[in-house]
């Protein structure tokens, strides 16, 4: 990708991204209307804002999936986390799409909590530290109201006695060649971060292995993670399983006006699950927005809502209704709703959902640790 200004790969996003160029390099599908009309109806008449709004705008198979499930052969979903650090509210975009499925179709969920790949991808972070965050941000996850019945946790320093006899399978498959192209690895990368992407692979078949049949895989996850599984459904065939389907969305921008909300460079840049009130506040306050210099040429000439991260943050999570959505898109492009008044009402918005999960939070503490997985369902 030299040419180009953006790179996005599962170890390094930076630039400017162009989604719909990266839908090209990528060779991903755009999720149109007729797929999201297929939806509306399989879900009983609602589509999850994160869809209806474009954040999720790319995918590979959805169709397969949605033709299987209606024909009575239902999928599972499959999402994860890398622990290096608390989360913050973009983690939640993948989980927020699962949970939602998972309440409207009843399916099955499988997340990877991958406490060694950020240990082996994050030189700062030792063993116990990726662990710890690990368990801290499985209930967090957990919390947003998955099925404790049909919700299981590969936390892959304590599950890998499940996943190994498949990992040893699916290693076998994967070149050397393939992981330094996709990945862009060096010669001094250490060679777990080599074998890693064999572990994310895992899970897209481990239901088909478990139960002796076919079992749809459906992995909603950021753009960047696509290159994992590009390796995945390559050898997804030659293994007997189904290649998995994706649904991908973007990144979600950083309140300083980043292209991504990472904290690798500045921690006020994105809003951590854990943050007080008043560090909410001040991150808000100070956040990058698409406003003008003075309020008379705001209130003359609007504002860009496409590129505040104030906006972002309505948009992915925290506008409940698109009544409301509609509504801040509109008066701030009008000139009618001023940056601070905007920033004021979210404050507050995000202030009752952080009392809210920090309730939800506490209660998911009994049951989190039943839900992972310690032991393969058979010797292969
Ligand atoms: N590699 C991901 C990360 O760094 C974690 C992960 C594991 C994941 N399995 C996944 C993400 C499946 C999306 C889908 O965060």
């Amino acid at each position: 990708m030299a040419d180009e200004e953006f790179v996005v790969t599962p170890y390094e996003v930076k630039g400017r991204i162009d989604y719909a160029r990266l839908r090209e390099l990528f060779g991903t599908q755009e999720l149109g209307p007729e797929l999201l009309a297929r939806i509306h109806r399989i879900t009983g008449g609602e589509v999850h804002p994160l869809l209806a709004r474009g954040i999720y705008y790319s995918h590979r198979d959805l169709g397969w999936i949605l033709d299987g499930f209606t024909n009575g052969r239902p999928f599972f979903l499959y999402s994860g986390r890398g622990p290096s650090g608390p989360l913050h509210t973009s983690h939640l975009v993948p989980f927020d799409l699962c949970q939602w499925i998972q309440r409207k179709l009843g399916v099955p969920m499988y997340i990877q909590i991958t406490d060694d790949e950020k240990f082996w991808a994050r030189s700062g972070l030792s063993r116990e530290e990726t662990a710890r965050w690990g368990l801290e941000n499985l209930y967090d996850i957990l919390a947003l109201g998955f099925d404790p019945k049909r919700t299981h946790v590969f936390f892959d320093s304590r599950s890998i006695a499940a996943l190994y006899p498949l990992a040893i399978r699916v290693a076998r498959k994967i070149p050397y060649s393939t992981v330094k192209a996709v990945f862009g690895f060096e010669p001094s990368t250490n060679i777990g971060l080599v074998f890693y992407t064999a572990l994310q692979t895992v899970p897209c078949f481990w239901p088909s292995w478990a139960e002796g049949r076919e079992v749809p895989c459906l992995i909603p996850c950021g753009i960047d993670q696509d290159p994992h599984f590009r390796v995945t459904r390559d050898i997804a065939e030659g293994l007997g399983y189904p290649k998995p389907a994706l649904l991908h969305s973007q990144m979600v921008p950083g309140l300083l006006g980043d292209a991504v909300m990472s904290t690798t460079n500045a921690a006020d840049n994105a809003l951590f699950l854990t943050d007080p009130p008043k560090t909410v506040e001040k991150k808000i306050r100070q956040a990058f927005t698409g406003g003008r210099a003075t309020v008379e040429e705001q209130r003359r000439l609007g504002a860009t809502p496409e590129v505040c991260s104030v906006w972002a943050l309505w948009r992915t999570r925290f506008a409940e209704s698109d009544a409301k959505f509609d509504a801040v898109t509109r008066d701030c492009r009008s000139g009618a709703l001023l940056c601070g008044d905007c920033k004021g009402q979210l404050i507050e918005r995000v202030h009752r959902f952080y009392a809210a999960h920090a309730a939800a939070r506490e209660k998911v503490k009994d049951w989190a640790e039943s839900t992972i997985v310690t032991e393969a369902p058979k010797a292969l």
